[in-house]
């Protein structure tokens, strides 16, 4: 029996007669999408060595799909045709053609032994179910590498996966250097280390370093999203400007996991200045035109007990604190409106509106549930679903025992696979504004980049299938099967990978 076993699946394969054969990896011969071709080989070579390339054959074409492609019309879509005298991959963009030469890679994956490329003969022809298939990293509960970050986009763009949501903020740590306010990273990106003590541990990302992750991650057509979280989430913040918290402190980047009392102080005009810089800096690292600006786990309490904030309190009208919160939102989405860029904020966003309504274009990350999307599509905001009880937590335990890494709750492969960002009771308008959903891996207990690999994957690749394949088609058995054979691909790009029950 032939089978592809390609994951996510795609929408159309159609088997032929025979096998595709070669000694080595075949030649790419380039009509169009040099780039992509180029990224494809390094791949390629970082897996099989610089010498895999046979130099014999001409195998693989690349062009620009043309009428003989058939109907070719979304943007990431690509007609794979496996012939035994070779391989053509037809697309209409350059993002269609590197989606194209991923799910190729898997075959190399698969099909490459002793030297020898095998690969059965078909057509497939393929394009995504939603444009937003992200996979969030929280990089400042614990800092990972550049190195680490560049590895794992490879590993994403296997399955397809094209936003990497860049968490960069939060009360463990600073990462992003805002030139106006050197001591966010000076002093917000270090913090104590209980788990080896007395050390220190931190890190934050030079510019230099923020582009090149960019570049990187476009090159693989990855879209890197930013994410500073405000006005809570800020202990690193706070430690490092005292003056911008309701009490002046003292403050600490914070060693311990939770939710924290201390956020910004709503009545300081300070705050807006390093918003404007914040922006500032983030307007021309990241070309995206999304920036997330958190938004969530606020708590109110500094602000009722604060003389500062009951003054604005008191100018603004407002019937409770939490509105405080809202009147901060509108000012982001204006100040990012200002700089072309769209915001995105998690669910609490749509909460104690008031008299500041949720601007029309800011995007809701619902990540509590699927109710903070379903309500944002009612009220007619765009949402991208991560809901921490289907499957799209990675920082939740495999399965329910002791002896898996993680923390809160449970998230099969078998939840994320059978995650739906649309629900049963959207209409056809509310669904049209679902941009698609993702993976989040917050990494309090998550020291080690080895560890993060093991909390992606697979989990990554159920949720890949989710965003990318027609839903009608789910198939639990088909899935674990050709899982099977995936992770074996997975292992040879050498990742950490959890190998147990699949629910
Ligand atoms: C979140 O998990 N606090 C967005
Ligand atoms: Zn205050």
């Amino acid at each position: 029996m032939k089978a592809y076993t390609i994951i996510p699946k795609p929408r159309s394969i159609q088997y032929k007669q025979g096998n595709f054969k070669c000694t080595g990896i075949p030649q790419i011969n380039v009509s169009a999408f040099q780039q992509e071709a180029d990224v494809f080989i390094k791949q390629i070579q970082n897996t099989f060595g610089g010498q895999a390339f046979s130099e014999t054959t001409d195998g693989i074409t690349l062009m620009k799909a043309d009428n003989s492609f058939g109907d070719i019309h979304k943007a990431e879509s690509y007609r794979l045709e496996i012939l035994s005298g070779g391989i053509r991959l037809g697309a209409q963009t350059q993002t269609g053609a590197f989606r194209g030469l991923q799910t190729l890679r898997q075959l190399f994956l698969s099909g490459y032994q002793n030297g020898e490329l095998s690969i059965p003969c078909g057509i497939i022809e393929d394009f995504p179910r939603f444009s937003w298939r992200g996979l969030m990293l929280d990089c400042s509960r614990y800092f990972y590498s550049v190195e680490f970050i560049k590895k794992l986009l490879d590993a994403l763009s296997l399955q397809h996966i094209s936003i990497f949501h860049w968490h960069l903020t939060d009360d463990q740590g600073w990462r992003l250097p805002v030139k106006q306010y050197p001591l966010l990273t000076e002093i917000g990106s270090r913090r104590n280390e209980h788990r080896l003590w007395g050390s220190v541990t931190g890190g934050f990302y030079t510019e230099e370093e923020i582009r090149d992750i960019v570049s990187y991650a476009a090159q693989r057509h990855i879209e890197v999203v930013p994410e500073v979280d405000l006005p809570g989430h800020a202990s690193s913040i706070l430690a490092a400007y005292p003056g911008l918290g309701c009490t002046g402190g003292p403050y600490r980047v914070e060693d311990r996991y939770g939710v924290f009392e201390d956020v910004l102080c709503a009545g300081n005009d300070g705050i807006f200045p390093l918003f404007e810089a914040i922006f500032d800096t983030l307007a021309e690292l990241f070309p995206s035109k999304y920036v997330h600006i958190g938004g969530d786990e606020v708590r109110f309490n500094r602000w009722k007990e604060c003389p500062r904030c009951n003054k604005r309190f008191t100018e603004l009208g407002l019937d409770n604190y939490a509105q405080m919160q809202s009147w901060i939102t509108v000012r982001l989405a204006q100040m990012l409106r200002d700089r072309g860029r769209i915001t995105i904020g998690w669910d609490e966003v749509l909460e104690n509106t008031g008299k500041f309504p949720l601007p029309e274009n800011v995007v809701v990350m619902s990540w509590r549930a699927q109710q903070g999307g379903a309500h944002a599509v009612s009220i007619g905001r765009r949402t991208i679903m991560s809901p921490q009880n289907e499957g799209c937590y990675l920082d939740y335990r495999h399965i329910d025992t002791p002896e898996e890494i993680g923390r809160l709750g449970i998230g099969t492969i078998f939840k994320g696979y059978y995650m739906n960002p649309i629900t049963p009771q959207m209409s056809k308008d509310e669904a049209s504004l679902v941009m698609g959903g993702q993976a989040n891996l917050w990494s309090e207990v998550i020291y080690a980049g080895k560890i993060a690999e093991y909390m992606i994957f697979p989990r990554i690749c159920g949720i890949a299938e989710a965003l990318w394949s027609d839903e009608k088609t789910k198939d639990i058995e088909d899935f674990s099967k050709r899982l099977a054979v995936h992770q074996d691909r997975l292992d040879r790009l050498e990742l950490l990978q959890y190998r147990g029950a699949i629910q």
